[in-house]
């Protein structure tokens, strides 16, 4: 585990997110009202791309598959998979799980992620 430059601080846009690869690990950095925080890219559902999903209320990403909810700090799965209606069959086989998170520091213009 170390501290590795992710991307510049003017890479993600104040209340947006953007995946990268550090240290061949995919993460998404997100630039919140509270600074930067990181996360796995990849949803603990079924993998669904998070960049591409939701910042919901400045603190929850959303998952662009099945709508799952995560909290950006703790990784917590606050919602599970929900959409389309019967998606929730297969959470017998997927139940909750929360996403990893990374800690982050920002040095200069540096966004570092501990991956
Ligand atoms: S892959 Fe993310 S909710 Fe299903």
């Amino acid at each position: 585990m170390a501290y590795t430059r992710a991307c510049s601080v003017n890479d993600v846009p104040a209340g947006g997110m953007a995946r990268f690869k550090v240290n061949g690990e995919a993460v998404v950095v997100y630039n919140l009202a509270d600074g930067f925080r990181a996360t796995a890219a990849s949803c603990s559902h079924v993998f669904g791309p998070l960049a591409r999903g939701k910042i919901l209320d400045g603190q929850r990403v959303q998952c662009p598959l099945h709508r799952a909810e995560f909290d950006i700090k703790t990784g917590e799965a606050v919602k599970w998979a929900c959409f389309p209606p019967g998606v929730q069959l297969m959470n017998i086989f997927r139940p909750k799980k929360p996403i990893k998170t990374y800690a982050t520091k920002v040095e200069g213009d540096a966004v570092l992620v501990d991956v």
